[in-house]
């Protein structure tokens, strides 16, 4: 299967890309991830990335554009893949495809912007794997370390508040778009982000009509 997972900051896309991960057996890819990994790694995309990031702008699509391609081209996606906060401009999206790559189902997570500020306030990701967390909706049974690889969990540079609007704000305006251009390929589909998180996680399943078992 071949999903994109849309929706504002903190709606929890990563934290559903992680579930139907393991559910599917297929890989994530996450935009997000790479870009801070290639900041931790100081390479010449991290670079570029960091300052984008950092003030909660998009970072350039021509840039976003080619690492999605390229690991899109790697033999472990031709099965399936979750794509996690890409595409976030109508631009990507095209670009996405044109590059022919068939996509099965967009689903769209619903939050609402006063939800946003409390999950991601609370967030914690793993410093080493990227795996996201929460300290009140979603502790890791390590305590304050990463319950897959052991990894120090810390809070992202970009969850402070006024960076946080700034994120909202722009994906209102360049991200949420998107969904009018899968719901005319018909193959957009929604669930709410707002409940409990198994609860979420049964309205993802549902709308992307996976079976619970
Ligand atoms: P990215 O990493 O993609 O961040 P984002 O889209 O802003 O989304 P988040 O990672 O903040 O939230 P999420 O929806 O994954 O929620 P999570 O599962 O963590 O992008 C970061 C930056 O990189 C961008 O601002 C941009 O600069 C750049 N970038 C990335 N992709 C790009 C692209 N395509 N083009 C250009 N620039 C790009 O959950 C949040 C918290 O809530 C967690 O603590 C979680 O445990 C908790 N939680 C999750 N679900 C629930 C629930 N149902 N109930 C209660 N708590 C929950």
């Amino acid at each position: 299967m071949k999903i994109i997972l849309l929706g504002p900051p903190g709606a929890g896309k990563g934290t559903q890309a992680e579930i139907l991960s393991k559910k599917l057996k297929i890989n994530t890819i996450s935009t997000g991830v790479m870009l801070r990994t290639a900041i931790r790694e100081k390479t010449e995309l991290g670079e570029i990335a960091e300052k984008y990031i950092n003030d909660g702008k998009l970072v350039p699509d021509d840039v976003v554009v080619g690492i999605v391609k390229e690991r899109l081209s790697q033999p472990d996606c031709e099965n399936g893949f979750i794509l996690d906060g890409f595409p976030r401009t109508t631009e990507q999206a095209q670009a996405l495809a044109e590059s022919g790559v068939k996509i099965d189902k967009a689903l769209s997570l619903e939050v609402a912007d006063e939800t946003i500020v409390e999950r991601l306030s609370g967030r914690r990701e793993c410093s080493e794997c990227g795996t996201p967390y929460h300290i009140k909706f979603n502790p890791s049974s390590a305590g304050e370390k990463c319950e897959k690889c052991g990894g120090e969990l810390i809070c992202r540079k970009d969850d402070n508040i006024d960076t946080v609007k700034n994120r909202i704000e722009i994906y209102h305006e360049k991200t949420e778009p998107i969904k009018a251009f899968y719901e005319k390929q018909g193959i957009l589909v929604v669930a709410h982000g707002q409940e409990k998180l198994e609860d979420t996680t049964k309205e993802v399943f549902s709308a992307l009509g996976i079976e619970e078992k």
